[in-house]
């Protein structure tokens, strides 16, 4: 009897859902947890790959392999962007697929829906930003951008900022600023929410926190807006004029080094020589580990600019795998019986 069999859990959405994995505090501890473990070099993270299909529209795949040594777990975040999708089809911009392998032997352990973890992760990212460089009496929060990042960073910075008293939100549409109200506000009885009718200048002037979380490429938040002692976390692209990074006190990054050659504001001023590696406080581990300062004073003026860090993704994405096998969730699936030769019937099967 062979024992080369290779089995896997499938994970849709649902299951992780039916199993208690759309958790934010939970993502936050992971998140902070695999800073740490990156700090103490225990995490492997290669480049990611990009195969972009129309330069236009940016249509792309990415590939964004990550190692956590400590958990023996390799992984692979198989996720897609195609910003005209809303328009074009009415579907989502982005769509995530986790691979999850071990590596004692290299087997596949898991393939997960990957867009919750995604967002979840992204979200995370911002609120762990703003514990450490928002001020604590935060109560209003403004966005540019009401689709699937700006939900989920509401969610996460009431979870680091429960004070919230105020949520006004700006999109390209009304209809997309009544949509995400109609859909948080029924959680967030104590929030007002107040859409801004497409103008960002209603959304984020006196914000003490500001989120840009847009598909646009123009810099929408404009300097004026952001008032002494906000922190404004970036998400999108190009979404915010150069001066705003230019008068913030400290500006932290989830990975410095990759934001150099990317196509984010920092980026581009990066890339026009408005800004050098000297004028950024920090990436946001060394916060998290105490190794540099986060906030300082109530008028400090903050930016945090997320880029997207695998890693983090990996771990949120085999802590959802660990408790829906603990709920009993999921679709195990055969991905061999045995090996190739070990078939009773393989040489009828070969075609020569
Ligand atoms: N930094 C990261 O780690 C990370 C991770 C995932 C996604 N993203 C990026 O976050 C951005 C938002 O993603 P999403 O999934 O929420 O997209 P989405 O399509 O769900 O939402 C995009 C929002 O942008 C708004 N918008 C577009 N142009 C605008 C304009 N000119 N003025 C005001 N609002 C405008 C739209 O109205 C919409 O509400 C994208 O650029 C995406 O690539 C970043």
């Amino acid at each position: 009897m062979s024992n080369h069999k290779i089995t896997f859990t499938y994970l849709s959405q649902e299951d992780l859902l039916a199993s208690g994995c759309f958790d934010i505090h939970m993502a936050i501890e992971v998140a902070e947890k695999t800073m740490l473990d990156y700090e103490q070099h225990r995490i492997l993270f290669p480049e990611k790959i990009v195969q972009i299909f129309d330069q236009a529209s940016q249509d792309r795949i990415n590939c964004l392999p990550a190692t956590l040594l400590n958990e023996e777990i390799c992984g692979v975040k198989w996720v897609s962007c195609f910003p005209r999708n809303p328009k074009s089809h009415q579907v989502q911009n982005l769509s995530a697929t986790f691979l999850l392998s071990e590596i004692e032997r290299g087997f596949p352990v898991a393939v997960l829906e990957g867009t919750l973890a995604s967002n979840m992760r992204v979200a995370a990212m911002g609120a762990i930003a703003a514990k450490h460089l928002s001020r604590q009496n935060s109560e209003v929060i403004g966005f540019i951008g009401a689709g699937e990042q700006a939900k989920m960073h509401l969610l996460s910075m009431k979870v680091v900022r429960p004070g919230l008293k105020e949520c006004r939100v700006a999109a390209k549409t009304v209809a997309e600023e009544q949509q995400f109200i109609g859909e948080l506000s029924p959680l967030f009885p104590d929030l007002k929410f107040i859409g801004a009718e497409t103008h960002g200048r209603i959304a984020m002037e006196n914000a003490d926190i500001l989120v840009t979380a847009t598909s646009a490429q123009a810099p929408l938040l404009k300097a004026d807006w952001m008032k002494p002692g906000a922190f404004y976390s970036h998400i999108g692209g190009w979404e915010d004029e150069y001066e705003v990074a230019q008068q913030c006190d400290k500006i932290v990054c989830d990975d410095w080094a990759t934001v150099t050659h990317r196509t984010q504001t920092l980026s581009r001023m990066y890339a026009e020589g408005l800004i050098s590696s000297n004028d950024i406080h920090a990436d946001l581990h060394e916060l998290v580990s105490g190794q540099k300062s986060g906030r300082e004073s109530d008028s400090e003026r903050t930016y945090f600019n997320a880029v997207g860090l695998a890693y983090i993704d990996v771990a949120i994405g085999l802590s959802m795998y660990q408790r829906a096998i603990s709920a009993g969730n999921g679709l195990k699936l055969d991905l061999q019986q045995c090996m190739i030769f070990e078939h009773e019937d393989i040489m009828q099967q070969v075609r020569l």
